[in-house]
């Protein structure tokens, strides 16, 4: 018996990665984060599984359920929103699986900034503006962060920033990242990236409190930095046809001369 964490992706049933998807379908059991995990990721177990939603379940019960389904020999899914190396709440769940000896394996997902960024048709790192993108949060009532982990700290770099679980602090949010990018920073919510009902708002840092309406609540990403939207950016040196390198030598003394 095995339990098989799986990031479940952002909400569009195939946004899974296959082995994902073929390792649901061959549980007997699936346990899903109910409140991120939308129901038609389950289309994919077979028919006859116990699913059990574990968003009202505390980690002693969750535990207690894969604790069950080890004693029965059925192999376990265990699904989480997006990918599983962030936010997910999977260490403390591994953790007390290594202490009762029970077998797991780690599937990844496609993350919520990953989605959005595709919902936005954006590449969030572009020459000459940003090559770093901060994947972070603002302090929330069940998590304080880090001393040193402050936005406006990662703000002061300039790093694209995509902040997750803090649409409902956005106002403090924008107080925070105002003074670093300045008011004519682009900004973009993504709300329910991939699920059927997607919404994009584009805005500023400047404009954004107007074009946000209250709809926009828990699930959504804000991205914040100078290469949303933009269209000035350098080309990259890498495809450059004077670019000398490995894979396309160029000139008449190549710095790989045994690849040609
Ligand atoms: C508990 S975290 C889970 C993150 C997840 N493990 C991931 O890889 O994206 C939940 C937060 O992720 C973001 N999120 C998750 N799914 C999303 C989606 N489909 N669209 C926009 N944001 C999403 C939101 O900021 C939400 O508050």
């Amino acid at each position: 018996m095995t339990v098989h964490f799986i990031g479940a992706g952002p909400g569009a049933p195939d946004l899974l990665t296959l082995r994902g998807r073929d390792l649901i379908a061959a549980c007997p059991v699936c346990l899903y984060a109910g409140s991120l995990v939308p129901e038609g990721v389950l289309a994919h177990c077979p028919r006859g599984a116990r699913i059990v939603n574990t968003a009202s379940l505390s980690l002693d019960e969750i535990v207690a359920e894969i604790a069950a389904a080890h004693a029965d020999g059925k192999d376990v899914a265990r699904l989480h929103s997006g990918d599983l190396s962030i936010w997910s709440a999977m260490g403390e769940q591994l953790r007390r699986l290594r202490a009762l000896g029970i077998p797991y394996t780690v599937t990844p997902g496609v993350p919520s900034f990953s989605a959005a960024a595709a919902a936005l048709e954006t590449e969030l790192t572009l020459p000459g503006l940003a090559q770093t993108v901060v994947l972070t949060r603002a302090p929330g009532r069940a998590s304080a962060m880090p001393e040193g982990e402050r936005l406006a700290a990662f703000a002061a770099t300039g790093a694209v920033l995509a902040i997750h679980l803090s649409i409902h602090l956005l106002d403090n949010v924008v107080a925070e990242l105002t003074p670093h990018y300045g008011a004519d920073c682009p900004v973009a919510i993504v709300w329910r990236a991939s699920w059927p009902d997607q919404r994009i708002v584009r805005a500023t840092l400047g404009t954004l409190d107007a074009a946000v309406g209250t709809e926009m609540e828990r699930t959504a990403l804000i991205l914040v930095g100078k290469t949303l939207g933009a269209a000035d950016f350098d080309e990259s040196r890498l495809y450059a046809a004077d670019y000398d390198r490995r894979y396309r030598p160029v000139g008449p003394e190549p710095r790989f001369p045994e690849a040609t």
